[in-house]
Protein backbone atom coordinates (compact mmCIF):
# COMPACT_ATOMS: atom_id res chain seq x y z
CA UNK A 1 0.00 0.00 0.00
CA UNK A 2 2.69 2.50 1.52
CA UNK A 3 4.75 1.92 -1.97
CA UNK A 4 1.38 3.58 -4.24
CA UNK A 5 2.26 6.42 -2.39
CA UNK A 6 5.13 7.41 -3.87
CA UNK A 7 6.70 5.60 -7.25
CA UNK A 8 9.23 6.42 -9.82
CA UNK A 9 10.72 9.59 -9.96
CA UNK A 10 13.18 10.84 -11.77
CA UNK A 11 14.91 13.75 -9.90
CA UNK A 12 14.81 11.60 -6.81
CA UNK A 13 12.60 14.04 -5.08
CA UNK A 14 9.44 11.94 -4.38
CA UNK A 15 10.95 8.45 -4.06
CA UNK A 16 10.46 5.86 -1.01
CA UNK A 17 14.06 4.57 -1.81
CA UNK A 18 15.70 6.44 -3.95
CA UNK A 19 20.30 5.85 -4.55
CA UNK A 20 22.47 8.32 -5.43
CA UNK A 21 25.75 6.80 -7.19
CA UNK A 22 29.17 7.39 -8.87
CA UNK A 23 29.27 7.00 -12.63
CA UNK A 24 32.84 7.78 -13.34
CA UNK A 25 35.92 6.91 -11.21
CA UNK A 26 34.64 8.38 -8.05
CA UNK A 27 34.62 12.35 -6.81
CA UNK A 28 31.65 13.51 -9.20
CA UNK A 29 30.29 15.59 -6.13
CA UNK A 30 27.74 12.65 -5.26
CA UNK A 31 27.40 14.54 -1.48
CA UNK A 32 26.25 17.79 -2.83
CA UNK A 33 23.12 15.97 -4.33
CA UNK A 34 22.55 13.93 -1.37
CA UNK A 35 22.38 16.62 1.06
CA UNK A 36 19.96 18.63 -1.19
CA UNK A 37 17.79 15.78 -1.27
CA UNK A 38 18.33 14.51 2.33
CA UNK A 39 15.96 17.42 3.67
CA UNK A 40 13.37 15.70 2.50
CA UNK A 41 14.21 12.54 3.71
CA UNK A 42 14.02 10.57 6.79
CA UNK A 43 17.13 8.15 6.20
CA UNK A 44 19.89 8.49 4.63
CA UNK A 45 22.39 4.93 4.43
CA UNK A 46 25.94 4.44 3.67
CA UNK A 47 26.28 0.64 2.00
CA UNK A 48 29.79 0.53 0.79
CA UNK A 49 33.59 2.10 1.55
CA UNK A 50 34.54 3.63 4.25
CA UNK A 51 36.89 6.50 5.33
CA UNK A 52 38.43 6.59 1.62
CA UNK A 53 35.47 8.27 0.61
CA UNK A 54 35.90 12.12 0.40
CA UNK A 55 31.67 13.33 0.26
CA UNK A 56 31.88 17.36 0.39
CA UNK A 57 28.90 19.34 1.41
CA UNK A 58 28.74 23.66 1.46
CA UNK A 59 26.15 24.51 3.67
CA UNK A 60 24.55 27.70 5.81
CA UNK A 61 28.24 29.02 4.74
CA UNK A 62 30.21 26.23 6.02
CA UNK A 63 32.36 23.46 4.49
CA UNK A 64 31.73 20.06 5.68
CA UNK A 65 34.20 17.50 4.57
CA UNK A 66 32.60 13.38 5.24
CA UNK A 67 34.89 10.05 5.03
CA UNK A 68 32.71 8.10 6.62
CA UNK A 69 29.08 10.21 8.10
CA UNK A 70 26.19 10.28 5.58
CA UNK A 71 25.58 13.65 3.95
CA UNK A 72 22.17 13.91 5.94
CA UNK A 73 23.75 14.50 8.92
CA UNK A 74 23.05 18.29 8.50
CA UNK A 75 19.18 17.94 8.67
CA UNK A 76 18.16 17.75 12.39
CA UNK A 77 15.16 15.05 11.72
CA UNK A 78 17.54 12.59 9.30
CA UNK A 79 18.61 9.52 10.46
CA UNK A 80 21.89 8.47 9.86
CA UNK A 81 22.74 4.84 8.50
CA UNK A 82 26.49 3.11 8.81
CA UNK A 83 25.09 -0.20 7.15
CA UNK A 84 27.25 -3.70 7.43
CA UNK A 85 28.94 -2.96 3.72
CA UNK A 86 30.71 -0.19 5.23
CA UNK A 87 34.10 -0.83 6.95
CA UNK A 88 34.40 1.64 10.29
CA UNK A 89 37.14 3.41 11.56
CA UNK A 90 36.07 5.14 14.53
CA UNK A 91 38.27 8.16 15.29
CA UNK A 92 37.49 8.93 11.90
CA UNK A 93 33.50 9.42 12.65
CA UNK A 94 34.13 10.89 16.33
CA UNK A 95 35.93 13.81 14.73
CA UNK A 96 33.74 13.91 12.13
CA UNK A 97 30.82 14.35 14.80
CA UNK A 98 32.44 16.93 16.30
CA UNK A 99 32.42 18.89 13.04
CA UNK A 100 28.74 18.52 12.64
CA UNK A 101 28.76 19.65 16.59
CA UNK A 102 31.15 22.72 16.25
CA UNK A 103 28.67 24.06 13.64
CA UNK A 104 25.69 23.42 16.54
CA UNK A 105 24.39 21.05 14.86
CA UNK A 106 23.95 17.68 17.37
CA UNK A 107 23.91 14.25 15.83
CA UNK A 108 24.86 11.85 17.60
CA UNK A 109 21.46 10.88 18.91
CA UNK A 110 20.66 10.27 14.95
CA UNK A 111 23.87 8.05 14.42
CA UNK A 112 23.24 4.63 13.76
CA UNK A 113 26.12 2.13 13.42
CA UNK A 114 25.57 -1.53 12.02
CA UNK A 115 26.53 -3.97 14.60
CA UNK A 116 27.60 -6.25 11.33
CA UNK A 117 29.85 -3.98 10.05
CA UNK A 118 33.99 -4.60 10.12
CA UNK A 119 36.34 -2.87 12.05
CA UNK A 120 39.48 -0.60 10.43
CA UNK A 121 42.14 -1.56 13.09
CA UNK A 122 46.09 0.17 13.03
CA UNK A 123 47.31 -3.22 12.08
CA UNK A 124 44.47 -2.99 8.70
CA UNK A 125 45.99 0.37 8.26
CA UNK A 126 49.53 -0.43 8.30
CA UNK A 127 48.84 -3.72 6.26
CA UNK A 128 47.94 -1.47 3.77
CA UNK A 129 50.91 0.40 3.41
CA UNK A 130 53.11 -2.36 3.52
CA UNK A 131 51.04 -3.84 0.72
CA UNK A 132 51.42 -0.61 -1.32
CA UNK A 133 55.28 -0.33 -0.85
CA UNK A 134 55.44 -3.75 -1.81
CA UNK A 135 53.60 -3.72 -5.39
CA UNK A 136 56.30 -0.45 -5.95
CA UNK A 137 55.83 0.90 -9.58
CA UNK A 138 52.63 -1.34 -10.16
CA UNK A 139 50.88 0.53 -6.65
CA UNK A 140 47.26 0.67 -6.94
CA UNK A 141 47.43 3.52 -5.08
CA UNK A 142 44.67 2.83 -2.48
CA UNK A 143 44.16 6.19 0.17
CA UNK A 144 45.98 3.57 2.96
CA UNK A 145 43.49 3.93 4.93
CA UNK A 146 43.30 0.05 5.55
CA UNK A 147 40.02 -0.66 3.27
CA UNK A 148 41.61 -3.34 1.46
CA UNK A 149 42.83 -5.25 4.21
CA UNK A 150 39.82 -4.41 6.37
CA UNK A 151 37.25 -6.44 3.44
CA UNK A 152 40.04 -8.84 3.54
CA UNK A 153 39.71 -9.92 6.96
CA UNK A 154 35.99 -10.24 6.59
CA UNK A 155 35.85 -13.03 3.60
CA UNK A 156 39.15 -14.32 5.65
CA UNK A 157 36.37 -14.75 7.99
CA UNK A 158 38.80 -13.17 11.03
CA UNK A 159 37.76 -9.33 10.91
CA UNK A 160 36.35 -7.55 14.11
CA UNK A 161 32.56 -6.83 13.55
CA UNK A 162 31.35 -3.64 15.89
CA UNK A 163 29.13 -5.88 17.17
CA UNK A 164 32.26 -7.02 19.40
CA UNK A 165 32.43 -3.92 21.01
CA UNK A 166 29.36 -4.92 23.26
CA UNK A 167 31.22 -7.87 24.51
CA UNK A 168 34.58 -6.75 25.49
CA UNK A 169 36.15 -10.43 26.41
CA UNK A 170 35.03 -11.61 22.65
CA UNK A 171 36.57 -8.27 21.43
CA UNK A 172 40.09 -8.57 23.24
CA UNK A 173 40.22 -12.61 21.61
CA UNK A 174 39.23 -11.39 18.27
CA UNK A 175 41.43 -8.33 17.87
CA UNK A 176 44.65 -10.34 19.43
CA UNK A 177 43.61 -12.68 16.51
CA UNK A 178 43.69 -10.19 13.57
CA UNK A 179 46.49 -8.43 14.71
CA UNK A 180 48.23 -11.84 14.89
CA UNK A 181 48.02 -12.47 11.46
CA UNK A 182 48.90 -9.13 10.29
CA UNK A 183 51.93 -9.23 12.55
CA UNK A 184 53.13 -12.40 11.15
CA UNK A 185 52.01 -11.69 7.16
CA UNK A 186 53.79 -8.38 7.19
CA UNK A 187 56.23 -8.27 9.77
CA UNK A 188 54.41 -5.27 11.60
CA UNK A 189 54.46 -4.51 15.06
CA UNK A 190 51.04 -2.65 16.75
CA UNK A 191 51.13 -1.30 19.89
CA UNK A 192 48.07 -3.57 21.45
CA UNK A 193 47.84 -2.40 24.98
CA UNK A 194 47.74 1.08 23.72
CA UNK A 195 44.99 0.90 20.66
CA UNK A 196 42.84 -1.98 23.32
CA UNK A 197 42.58 1.17 25.45
CA UNK A 198 41.70 3.47 22.61
CA UNK A 199 38.49 1.32 21.55
CA UNK A 200 37.58 0.82 25.38
CA UNK A 201 37.64 4.47 25.88
CA UNK A 202 35.68 5.05 22.62
CA UNK A 203 33.63 1.87 22.98
CA UNK A 204 31.67 4.06 25.46
CA UNK A 205 30.60 6.99 22.95
CA UNK A 206 29.57 4.13 20.02
CA UNK A 207 27.77 1.98 22.37
CA UNK A 208 24.63 3.83 22.08
CA UNK A 209 24.89 4.01 18.42
CA UNK A 210 25.28 0.52 17.65
CA UNK A 211 22.31 -1.42 16.22
CA UNK A 212 20.59 -3.86 14.03
CA UNK A 213 20.61 -1.62 10.77
CA UNK A 214 18.68 -3.88 8.77
CA UNK A 215 15.79 -4.24 11.22
CA UNK A 216 16.06 -0.24 11.48
CA UNK A 217 15.72 0.31 7.38
CA UNK A 218 13.27 -2.11 7.28
CA UNK A 219 10.93 -1.18 9.71
CA UNK A 220 11.23 2.42 8.45
CA UNK A 221 10.65 1.58 5.61
CA UNK A 222 7.42 -0.28 6.49
CA UNK A 223 6.22 2.65 8.82
CA UNK A 224 6.70 5.06 5.79
CA UNK A 225 9.62 6.00 6.25
CA UNK A 226 11.75 7.49 3.07
CA UNK A 227 15.55 6.54 2.47
CA UNK A 228 18.08 7.70 0.58
CA UNK A 229 21.19 4.99 -0.20
CA UNK A 230 24.42 7.08 -0.70
CA UNK A 231 27.07 5.50 -2.76
CA UNK A 232 30.56 5.85 -2.19
CA UNK A 233 33.14 5.89 -4.99
CA UNK A 234 32.21 4.72 -7.99
CA UNK A 235 31.67 1.52 -10.23
CA UNK A 236 34.54 2.09 -12.70
CA UNK A 237 35.77 1.67 -8.92
CA UNK A 238 33.73 -1.33 -7.95
CA UNK A 239 35.70 -4.73 -7.37
CA UNK A 240 33.60 -6.69 -9.90
CA UNK A 241 33.09 -4.07 -12.73
CA UNK A 242 35.53 -1.51 -12.39
CA UNK A 243 39.04 -1.06 -13.68
CA UNK A 244 40.54 -3.71 -12.04
CA UNK A 245 42.97 -3.93 -9.92
CA UNK A 246 42.62 -0.11 -9.92
CA UNK A 247 39.55 -0.36 -7.99
CA UNK A 248 38.51 -0.20 -4.05
CA UNK A 249 37.78 -3.21 -2.42
CA UNK A 250 33.71 -2.82 -1.86
CA UNK A 251 30.94 -3.08 -4.40
CA UNK A 252 30.26 0.45 -5.15
CA UNK A 253 26.83 0.02 -7.30
CA UNK A 254 23.19 -0.41 -6.68
CA UNK A 255 24.17 -4.09 -6.54
CA UNK A 256 26.19 -3.38 -3.16
CA UNK A 257 22.84 -1.46 -1.84
CA UNK A 258 21.51 -5.23 -0.63
CA UNK A 259 24.33 -6.49 0.31
CA UNK A 260 25.51 -3.46 2.22
CA UNK A 261 22.25 -2.19 3.69
CA UNK A 262 19.77 -5.22 3.32
CA UNK A 263 17.11 -3.69 1.41
CA UNK A 264 15.87 -5.79 -1.17
CA UNK A 265 16.74 -4.15 -5.03
CA UNK A 266 12.64 -4.64 -5.41
CA UNK A 267 12.93 -1.48 -2.97
CA UNK A 268 14.86 0.78 -5.13
CA UNK A 269 12.67 2.96 -6.83
CA UNK A 270 15.22 6.03 -8.01
CA UNK A 271 19.05 5.40 -8.98
CA UNK A 272 21.13 8.49 -10.12
CA UNK A 273 23.88 8.33 -11.55
CA UNK A 274 26.17 11.01 -10.66
CA UNK A 275 28.14 12.33 -13.83
CA UNK A 276 30.94 15.09 -13.68
CA UNK A 277 30.90 16.99 -16.66
CA UNK A 278 34.49 15.58 -17.30
CA UNK A 279 36.43 12.48 -16.46
CA UNK A 280 38.94 12.33 -13.52
CA UNK A 281 41.11 9.63 -12.04
CA UNK A 282 43.10 9.10 -9.13
CA UNK A 283 46.17 6.98 -9.03
CA UNK A 284 47.30 4.65 -11.64
CA UNK A 285 45.63 2.69 -14.73
CA UNK A 286 44.16 3.37 -18.38
CA UNK A 287 42.60 6.65 -19.26
CA UNK A 288 41.09 7.08 -22.61
CA UNK A 289 39.88 10.01 -22.53
CA UNK A 290 43.03 11.56 -20.66
CA UNK A 291 44.36 15.04 -21.44
CA UNK A 292 47.95 15.52 -20.57
CA UNK A 293 48.90 19.37 -20.25
CA UNK A 294 46.54 22.09 -21.98
CA UNK A 295 42.90 21.53 -21.17
CA UNK A 296 43.74 18.68 -19.22
CA UNK A 297 45.82 21.47 -16.67
CA UNK A 298 43.07 23.53 -16.48
CA UNK A 299 40.33 21.45 -15.84
CA UNK A 300 42.70 20.02 -13.10
CA UNK A 301 43.09 23.81 -11.40
CA UNK A 302 40.06 25.26 -12.05
CA UNK A 303 37.96 22.03 -10.85
CA UNK A 304 40.36 22.08 -7.88
CA UNK A 305 40.81 17.87 -8.84
CA UNK A 306 42.93 17.29 -5.90
CA UNK A 307 42.26 13.96 -3.71
CA UNK A 308 40.32 14.75 -0.26
CA UNK A 309 41.78 11.52 1.34
CA UNK A 310 44.81 11.67 -0.08
CA UNK A 311 46.10 15.31 -1.37
CA UNK A 312 47.17 13.78 -4.80
CA UNK A 313 46.36 15.88 -7.84
CA UNK A 314 43.68 14.58 -10.13
CA UNK A 315 44.11 13.25 -13.51
CA UNK A 316 41.55 14.72 -15.99
CA UNK A 317 40.10 14.04 -19.34
CA UNK A 318 37.10 14.86 -21.42
CA UNK A 319 33.83 13.10 -20.45
CA UNK A 320 33.96 9.79 -21.41
CA UNK A 321 30.24 8.21 -22.23
CA UNK A 322 31.31 5.10 -22.86
CA UNK A 323 32.45 4.73 -19.06
CA UNK A 324 28.51 6.25 -18.27
CA UNK A 325 26.87 3.83 -20.48
CA UNK A 326 28.87 1.35 -19.42
CA UNK A 327 27.74 1.89 -15.73
CA UNK A 328 23.93 2.87 -16.81
CA UNK A 329 24.24 -0.62 -17.97
CA UNK A 330 25.00 -2.07 -14.63
CA UNK A 331 23.20 0.71 -12.56
CA UNK A 332 20.15 1.33 -14.23
CA UNK A 333 20.01 5.30 -13.62
CA UNK A 334 16.52 6.62 -13.73
CA UNK A 335 18.14 9.95 -14.28
CA UNK A 336 21.52 11.73 -14.32
CA UNK A 337 22.63 14.22 -12.31
CA UNK A 338 25.25 16.46 -14.10
CA UNK A 339 28.01 17.83 -11.90
CA UNK A 340 30.77 20.68 -12.30
CA UNK A 341 29.51 22.01 -15.89
CA UNK A 342 30.87 25.32 -14.77
CA UNK A 343 33.92 24.06 -14.53
CA UNK A 344 33.83 23.85 -18.94
CA UNK A 345 32.47 27.58 -18.81
CA UNK A 346 35.80 29.00 -20.16
CA UNK A 347 36.71 26.40 -22.85
CA UNK A 348 36.38 27.25 -26.23
CA UNK A 349 35.34 24.04 -27.18
CA UNK A 350 34.71 20.99 -25.20
CA UNK A 351 34.60 17.13 -26.58
CA UNK A 352 32.69 14.15 -25.45
CA UNK A 353 34.37 10.62 -25.81
CA UNK A 354 30.77 8.91 -27.09
CA UNK A 355 32.69 5.47 -28.44
CA UNK A 356 35.93 3.02 -28.94
CA UNK A 357 37.17 1.34 -31.62
CA UNK A 358 39.78 -1.49 -30.84
CA UNK A 359 41.69 -2.86 -33.56
CA UNK A 360 39.38 -0.92 -36.13
CA UNK A 361 36.59 -2.14 -35.08
CA UNK A 362 33.84 -0.30 -32.66
CA UNK A 363 33.53 -2.17 -28.81
CA UNK A 364 30.20 -1.73 -27.60
CA UNK A 365 30.97 -2.68 -23.57
CA UNK A 366 33.96 -1.60 -21.48
CA UNK A 367 37.23 -3.71 -21.97
CA UNK A 368 37.65 -6.28 -18.97
CA UNK A 369 40.82 -6.18 -19.75
CA UNK A 370 43.35 -3.28 -18.76
CA UNK A 371 45.94 -3.82 -21.83
CA UNK A 372 43.19 -3.83 -24.34
CA UNK A 373 41.31 -0.35 -22.54
CA UNK A 374 44.72 1.18 -23.12
CA UNK A 375 44.73 0.73 -26.60
CA UNK A 376 41.30 1.59 -27.82
CA UNK A 377 40.55 5.13 -29.65
CA UNK A 378 38.43 7.07 -28.37
CA UNK A 379 35.77 8.41 -30.78
CA UNK A 380 34.66 12.01 -30.59
CA UNK A 381 32.65 14.36 -31.17
CA UNK A 382 33.07 18.43 -30.72
CA UNK A 383 30.86 20.85 -29.78
CA UNK A 384 31.33 24.43 -29.32
CA UNK A 385 32.07 26.07 -26.01
CA UNK A 386 29.36 28.53 -24.32
CA UNK A 387 31.93 30.87 -23.06
CA UNK A 388 30.29 32.34 -19.95
CA UNK A 389 29.76 32.25 -16.09
CA UNK A 390 26.91 29.36 -15.22
CA UNK A 391 27.78 29.54 -11.40
CA UNK A 392 25.52 32.85 -11.35
CA UNK A 393 22.46 31.14 -13.02
CA UNK A 394 19.66 29.98 -11.02
CA UNK A 395 17.39 28.03 -13.37
CA UNK A 396 17.85 25.19 -16.39
CA UNK A 397 16.56 27.90 -18.52
CA UNK A 398 18.74 30.31 -18.56
CA UNK A 399 21.55 28.40 -19.25
CA UNK A 400 23.62 29.88 -22.30
CA UNK A 401 22.17 27.54 -25.76
CA UNK A 402 25.66 25.64 -26.21
CA UNK A 403 25.78 23.96 -22.72
CA UNK A 404 22.06 23.04 -23.65
CA UNK A 405 23.51 21.21 -26.97
CA UNK A 406 26.39 19.93 -24.31
CA UNK A 407 23.88 18.29 -21.93
CA UNK A 408 21.62 17.63 -24.79
CA UNK A 409 24.12 15.32 -26.30
CA UNK A 410 24.70 13.45 -22.96
CA UNK A 411 20.64 12.49 -23.00
CA UNK A 412 21.10 11.65 -26.67
CA UNK A 413 24.17 9.11 -26.57
CA UNK A 414 23.46 7.68 -23.10
CA UNK A 415 18.96 7.63 -23.42
CA UNK A 416 19.07 8.80 -19.98
CA UNK A 417 17.76 11.80 -19.10
CA UNK A 418 19.38 14.46 -16.82
CA UNK A 419 17.35 15.08 -13.60
CA UNK A 420 20.16 18.03 -12.36
CA UNK A 421 23.14 20.27 -13.37
CA UNK A 422 25.34 21.33 -10.99
CA UNK A 423 27.19 24.67 -11.89
CA UNK A 424 29.11 25.21 -8.20
CA UNK A 425 29.75 23.90 -4.84
CA UNK A 426 26.66 25.28 -3.11
CA UNK A 427 23.64 23.93 -2.59
CA UNK A 428 21.80 27.15 -4.62
CA UNK A 429 24.24 26.11 -7.45
CA UNK A 430 22.26 22.95 -8.61
CA UNK A 431 19.69 23.44 -11.25
CA UNK A 432 16.38 21.40 -11.44
CA UNK A 433 15.58 19.87 -15.46
CA UNK A 434 11.72 21.20 -15.01
P1 LIG B 1 33.69 10.12 -3.47
O1 LIG B 1 32.67 9.23 -2.80
O2 LIG B 1 34.97 10.14 -2.68
O3 LIG B 1 33.89 9.69 -4.87
O4 LIG B 1 33.20 11.72 -3.44
P2 LIG B 1 32.00 12.60 -4.05
O5 LIG B 1 31.49 12.06 -5.32
O6 LIG B 1 30.94 12.86 -3.03
O7 LIG B 1 32.73 13.94 -4.37
P3 LIG B 1 32.86 15.27 -3.50
O8 LIG B 1 31.66 15.50 -2.62
O9 LIG B 1 34.20 15.26 -2.83
O10 LIG B 1 32.82 16.36 -4.63
C1 LIG B 1 33.93 16.77 -5.30
C2 LIG B 1 34.09 18.27 -5.19
O11 LIG B 1 33.28 18.89 -6.17
C3 LIG B 1 33.68 18.92 -3.86
O12 LIG B 1 34.66 19.87 -3.51
C4 LIG B 1 32.36 19.60 -4.17
O13 LIG B 1 32.13 20.74 -3.38
C5 LIG B 1 32.57 20.00 -5.61
N1 LIG B 1 31.37 20.15 -6.42
C6 LIG B 1 30.25 19.37 -6.44
N2 LIG B 1 29.41 19.80 -7.41
C7 LIG B 1 30.00 20.87 -8.00
C8 LIG B 1 29.64 21.73 -9.09
O14 LIG B 1 28.61 21.58 -9.73
N3 LIG B 1 30.55 22.70 -9.44
C9 LIG B 1 31.72 22.88 -8.76
N4 LIG B 1 32.54 23.86 -9.16
N5 LIG B 1 32.09 22.09 -7.74
C10 LIG B 1 31.24 21.10 -7.37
Amino acid sequence: MLRRAFSFCKTGRHSKVCTVVGSQWGDEGKGKLVDILARDYDMVGRFNGGANAGHTVHANGVKFGFHLLPCGVLYSRTHNILGNGVVMHFPTMLEEIKQVEAAGITCRDRIFVSDRAHIVTQAHIEADGAQERSRGSEGIGTTKRGIGPTYTTKMMRIGLRVGDLLHWDSFVHKYNRVVDFFEHAYSLKIDRAKELDEFQSLSREIRPMIVDTVYLVNKGLDDGKRLICEGANALMLDVDYGSWPYVTSSSTGVAGISSGLGIAPSKIESTIGVVKAYTTRVGAGPFPTEIIGGVGDHLQTKGQEIGVTTGRKRRCGWLDLMVVKYTHMINNYTSINITKLDILDELDEVRIGVGYMLDGSPIYTMPSNLEDLSRVQVQYETLKGWKCDTTKIENWNSLPTNAKKYLDKITEVTGVPISWVGVGPKRENMLLNP
